[in-house]
This record gives C-alpha cells, structure tokens and sequence, in this order.
C-alpha cells in the first residue's frame, strides 16, 4: 500500500486555520504561519525571523548550554540569559568569601568578566528537510532496527557534509513527527563564553521555590554572559586573546512596555513535549509516573532543606541541587492535577476510539491497540527505569565512586593507567559541594521505598543478596558512608594505579556498579525494543492522526513535538483564571515584590537597596506609565523547559523581556495545551535594566545596548 507521505498532509494542514495560541513551530517554515502572525499583530515578514540570505532574527539566538536559551542585546557579544540558567557558572565561582550567589556579581571591566569551563553557546547557521537523504535505501520490509542503523548512517554522512567547511561547526540530525521527517541542524559552537553579571539571589531567585512556576511572580531571574572568539570571530577555545564575539544581529530592547493583548513571540529551544501520545502513555504519567517520583523526591528535598537550613555553608553547597530536584518535582505535581482536569486519558480514548473505527481496512487500521499492548508490556519496566533513575542514580557518593573507577584504564597486558590529574579535578569538584549527612541520609529514605515499592523480580540479585546480609537499609548505608574510601578526601587524594582493586570493591563503587550492569542486561534491552516497537507504531499513528484530522474535517495544527531545536511561539499578553472566583492580571510591579518582602523568610528577605530605592521612587527610567516599576508578564506563548532565557519579542521585532518559567495550572501544556490556563511566565526587560542600573551599578553595560522607545 503506498503510505501518505507527511508532506503532503503537513501542505494540505497549512491551510487550516489556527485558533488558539498553541504550538512551537519550525523557523524555516514559517512561512506558512506568518500570515496567522501578521493578523495577531506582528509587523515583520518570515525572512527577519529565519533567513539563510540575510542577517534574521534566529542569529541572535542562542542554545545556552545544555538546555537554555540565550539572546543577544549588543554589538559586543553581550548576552542575556536566565539566572537559573547561568546558576551553576554563579555558583562555582562563589565560595563563603566570594557569595556571588548571594550578593550578586558584576564585572567592572572586560578583565573581570569570569571565563565558564566547558559553558558553550550555539547559534543555528542553517536547518534544512534531509528527509529523502536520511531515508535513501530505505526498504518498507527492513526491521525498525534496521531502519534506526540505515538513518544512523546516513545521518553521519550528511553530518559530515554539512560540517566539512568552516570553524566550530558542529551539526545534528533530527528526527520531528516520530521520524516522518528529518531535519539537519547546523549550529556554529562558541566555547569562551564569560560571565559578565547576575543580580543576587534575592533579586534573581527571588521567591525561591515557593514561588517557582507560580503567577504572580516577582523574580529577576537574569543573568549576563560574553562571547568572546578570536581575532576572526571564529570559535577558539578560552584565550586571553581573544575578543568580545561581533554577532550577526542582535536585539534592540524595548522600552515601550507592554499591555494585556499585545503580540508576543518567543524564539528559543523548547526540550521536549510529547503532545500526540497514546493515552495509555499519558495514564502511566498521571496515575504511575509522576507521583512515585514526586514522592521519592519530596523525601530528598526535606532532607536537604533541613540541613540546608541550620548551615550556610551546606545551603550554598546544595543550592543548585536542591533546585534541580525541586523544580520537576514542582513540575509533576502541576501537570497531574492538569492534565486531570483536563481528563485528557479520557478525552484521548474517545479520539482514539473514533479513530480506530475510521480506520479500519486502512493503512492504520489496529496502530492504536497496537501502541496499547506495547504500553502494557512496557510498563513494569519503565516503573523500574524510573525507580532507578530516582534512587540508585541519586546516591552521590555512589556516583563520584564510579566517575573515579572509570579512570582506572586496564590493558590487555593487564598494565593499569590511572588518570590522576582528571582525578585530582573530579575530587575537588565534588568535595566542594558534597555534605555526608544528605547524601546518606537521603540513600536511606530512598533506598526504603526502593524496597518497598519495586517488585522483586525487577530488582537485581546483588541488591536482594546485600541487602539480606546487610540485614537492613540502614546497615547499608552506615557500611557504605563508613566504610568506602570515597567518603575521606584524603584517601582520594592518594589514589594511584596500584589501587584500581580497592577501588572496584568498594561499596560505594559496587552499588552504583552493581546497578548499572543489571539495568544494561535485565532492564535497558528491553525498554529499547519495546521504545523502538512504540517509535515505529507512533510514526504510523502520528501520520495517521494528521490524515485522520484532515479529512473528517477536525481543526487541529501539527507542529513537530519539541527536541531542543529551534521554534518560534506566538501568542499575546493575557491574565488567566485559575479557579473558580479568582482571576490573575498579566503585569506584576516592584510594588509585589514589597508586599512579599519579609527578612524572616530567606525566599522572600530582598536587598536593602531595594528597598531604599522603593521608597524614595528612584527608578530612574524605568518606571512605567502608572510610576511603577514593571517586573514579570505573562502571555499565552507555548514554551517548556529549555525556554528557559529565551527572548520575547514584540510586534516589531524588539526585546520585551525574557522567558523563564510557566504558570503551574498550565504545566501540563508538554502534554495537552489549554488556551484558557497555559502561560509563559517572562521577566519584563525593564527590570532586568533597572536591576543592571540601580542595584549593580553597572551601567556602563547599558551603553553597548540598543533603545527603542
Ligand atoms: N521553573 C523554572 C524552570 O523550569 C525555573 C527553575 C529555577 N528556579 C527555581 N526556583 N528552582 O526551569
Ligand atoms: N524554567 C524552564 C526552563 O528552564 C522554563 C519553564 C518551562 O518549563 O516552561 O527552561
């Protein structure tokens, strides 16, 4: 039977028109929205968005280390990001001395601004449908494995091509609508990218946790970094040489402020949503998924936040960690309840009920049962992977053990290596944040509901036999922090390659160890055949929902789910309502922030100069029309997490503010969007020059920068 090509449906899709402010559309087709852009306000054409001709708006874009996005506000390589994104650079420059954390950072001049180890930045150069070259001697009778190796192959040549030419050019192949489609992403990579600012913690987390993916929300979550290249303005590795990066564009900032309705668009690197899942897959996340691991995490975060708060410097060691863990925590509370009320299992089913009987006879008749049954089978093991993923691979002692076993290089000869110098730096890294207690206490809590809750046939014999002679969790865990070399710095520190035995035996080394090899024999295989059986059925199902859609005449817009590739979301500033008699503008003031302020709460204690400045109105330039100054809006835009930092744009093309979180009723939009409860949460851009101006003093920095009024 020939089978619908995608491109045929996604043409005959264009032309549907677009309702609500949902998706997260491909740069180089946008084309085909621009029209539904320009009618919703916006005031530029496709080619100043995505251009391989001209300068565009995507070259002052940026992937921001491995998941964020960044922007460029100057001719001088000056760039914008989120606080949270840039944390962990804040962080590793920061000591008890240095709090940079805590009393925020600017460099002074060009020689202060702080070099970033392995922090890189990505600017796309080019994205191109490889589609046809991926798929050449593709055979319908070949297997999915063999499917995956003939794209594999094909993909490193095009790489290859694609990367031939040119500095720091690196170059991936991506698969959108389940592998319907291929496209190439080339990106040129700069690695001397400095930190230049961040406003403390109190302004750039402020609120902490409790308000993390909330509205109202008052954070100053911003932070500056510089690219520099070298003399040429290619990508060269850090060098004091090297000069501040020229970009190709950059945004100009505006300071005209935003209104409730205005035109807003995000361009960044959404992660991943999975928005055409089965709903065998979305109940697994509700009733399975999500709540184990919140609850795995919740006993980790209240361990840490316990010691967190009766040490200072054990609350600077873990505050990276604690936000880690604690914001997809967060997350997964919000999306459950979501997508709940959503009833989106529900209403799922009955698409797929319809579907299924639409398709009977056809080219998709049985893809839906099919995925069920694959869901079935999966299940128990993707409760094991997620078990694991949230205890075993928590345990950090557990972790450095193995990252420091696998220095350990024996030839054939049986001569063993040991990298002593990479030793030396993992050791120090992780000693700086690493607090014993935590770590072991949080083994214990976890390693319990690891015994509770997984069933035993999906637990390795090793755990069972160790544990019987342990006798107990607990037993375990005073042998394992007692006994192993890897919880006393100074026998680390003294390693060499005599000690590649000790090391292996090691209890701390043996439990991640241990683990590992029955994830990779009992556990991984099959996820990976069973990913692979779904993947294939999910390719079939996804074009079939888009012929399904177009010819019984359902509105529906595909957009490829998100994979840290580049998108463009639209949609206009909006307040929402949450619940029943309550409803939430979409602008929050300096004023908010006052309400908040209490010094007995560390979330919510703000500088003193914030306050001073409050009350004698000194804003400067950047109070509003009403006298205030404006801190965060939110908008209907559909982002997820690697929005992070990404720019919000305006009908003209200038910058508004910053993408840094989503309201958490709406959290569930990765999976089912909800035009009247999903919004973006975005730093108002005159906060974060307000910020740069009166608290930093730093405003030279304002100079290299572009005004629009
Ligand atoms: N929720 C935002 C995101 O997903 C911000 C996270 C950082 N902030 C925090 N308080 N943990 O990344
Ligand atoms: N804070 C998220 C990030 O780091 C963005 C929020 C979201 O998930 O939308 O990318």
């Amino acid at each position: 039977m020939r089978k619908t090509s995608i491109i045929t449906v996604i043409l005959l899709m264009a032309s549907l028109v677009a309702r609500a402010d949902e998706g997260m559309w491909l740069p180089s087709l946008i084309s085909q929205r621009i029209a539904d852009m320009q009618e919703k306000g916006f005031r530029l054409e496709a080619e100043d968005i995505y251009s391989i001709n001209q300068a565009s708006l995507k070259d002052a874009v940026v992937l921001f280390g491995r998941g964020c996005t960044g922007e460029l506000i100057s001719p001088e390589g000056l760039l914008l990001t989120n606080h949270h994104c840039g944390y962990s650079q804040i962080q590793q420059h920061s000591s008890v001395e240095h709090d940079y954390l805590k009393d925020g950072f600017w460099a002074m001049s060009r020689e202060e601004e702080l070099p970033n180890k392995g922090l890189t930045v990505s600017f796309l150069e080019r994205m191109e449908d490889v589609t046809d070259q991926i798929l050449r001697g593709y055979d319908p009778a070949m297997s999915e494995a063999e499917r995956a190796e003939l794209v594999k192959k094909n993909s490193q040549a095009v790489i290859e091509e694609a990367t031939k030419e040119g500095k720091g050019l690196r170059a991936t192949v991506e698969a959108l609508y389940y592998g319907n489609q291929y496209f190439l992403f080339l990106y040129r990579q700069y690695e001397d990218v400095r930190l230049v600012g961040a406003p403390p913690s109190s302004i750039g987390k402020f609120g902490g946790d409790t308000d993390n993916w909330m509205w109202p929300r008052h954070t100053g979550d911003f932070s500056m970094f510089r690219i520099y290249a070298d003399k040429e303005n290619n990508p060269a590795p850090y060098s004091e040489d090297n000069v501040p990066y020229r970009p190709k564009k950059y945004f100009k900032i505006s300071l005209k402020g935003v209104q409730e309705g205005d035109f807003t668009f995000i361009y960044g690197f959404p992660g991943r949503t999975q928005e055409y899942i089965h709903s065998e897959g979305v109940r697994y996340i509700e009733e399975t998924g999500d709540p184990h691991k919140i609850h795995l995490r919740t006993l980790r975060l209240d361990i840490m936040n316990r010691h967190q708060a009766q040490s200072q410097k054990v609350r600077i060691q873990y505050s990276s960690k604690n936000a880690n863990v604690s914001n997809a925590w967060k997350k997964w509370q919000g999306e459950v309840k979501g997508i709940r009320k959503m009833k989106t299992v529900q209403t799922k089913q009955e698409f797929e009920k319809a579907f299924d009987r639409w398709a009977k006879g056809g080219e998709f008749d049985g893809v839906v049962g099919k995925i069920a049954k694959i869901y079935e089978e999966l299940e128990p093991y993707q409760f094991a992977t997620d078990y694991y993923a949230e205890t075993v691979r928590t345990v950090e002692l557990a972790n450095f053990a193995m990252s420091m076993a696998r220095l350990f290089v024996k030839a054939e000869d049986g001569t063993v290596t040991f990298d002593k110098a990479k030793a030396d730096e993992l050791a120090s890294t992780f000693y700086k944040d690493w607090y014993l207690p935590i770590d072991k206490e949080s083994f214990i809590a976890v390693m319990n509901e690891y015994e509770k809750n997984v069933p035993a046939e999906f637990k390795p014999a090793y755990y069972k036999d160790k544990l019987a002679a342990y006798g107990s969790i607990n037993a375990w865990a005073e042998d394992m922090f007692t006994n192993s070399l890897f919880a006393d710095p100074e026998k680390v520190g003294s390693l060499t390659e005599t000690d590649r035995e000790a090391v292996m035996s090691d209890p701390a080394t043996g439990f991640f160890n241990e683990f590992l090899k029955w994830y990779a024999a009992d556990i991984q295989p099959v996820t990976a055949r069973l990913n692979q059986e779904l993947q294939l059925a999910y390719r079939d199902y996804m074009r079939g929902q888009m012929v399904y859609c177009r010819t019984q005449r359902v509105m529906k817009d595909f957009y490829p789910d998100a994979n840290l590739t580049l998108r463009v979301a639209y949609g206009h500033i909006k307040g929402y309502s949450p619940a029943d008699g309550v409803y939430y503008t979409p602008s929050s003031t300096m004023k908010g922030i006052m309400e908040k302020d209490n010094p007995e709460i560390f979330d919510y204690n703000i500088p003193q100069r914030l306050r001073d400045i409050y009350a004698t109105k000194d804003y400067g330039r950047w109070a509003d029309a009403t006298g205030e100054v404006p801190v965060c809006f939110i908008a209907t835009n559909h982002t997820t997490g690697g929005n992070s930092g990404s720019p919000v744009i305006n009908a003209d093309g200038d910058l508004i503010g910053l993408n840094f979180d989503r309201v958490w009723e709406g959290t569930m939009s990765d999976i089912v969007f909800d035009p009247d409860i999903c919004r973006n949460i975005s730093l108002d851009v005159r906060y974060v020059l307000f910020t740069i101006d009166k608290i930093g003093e730093a405003d030279y920095l304002l100079e290299e920068m572009t005004f629009t009024e």
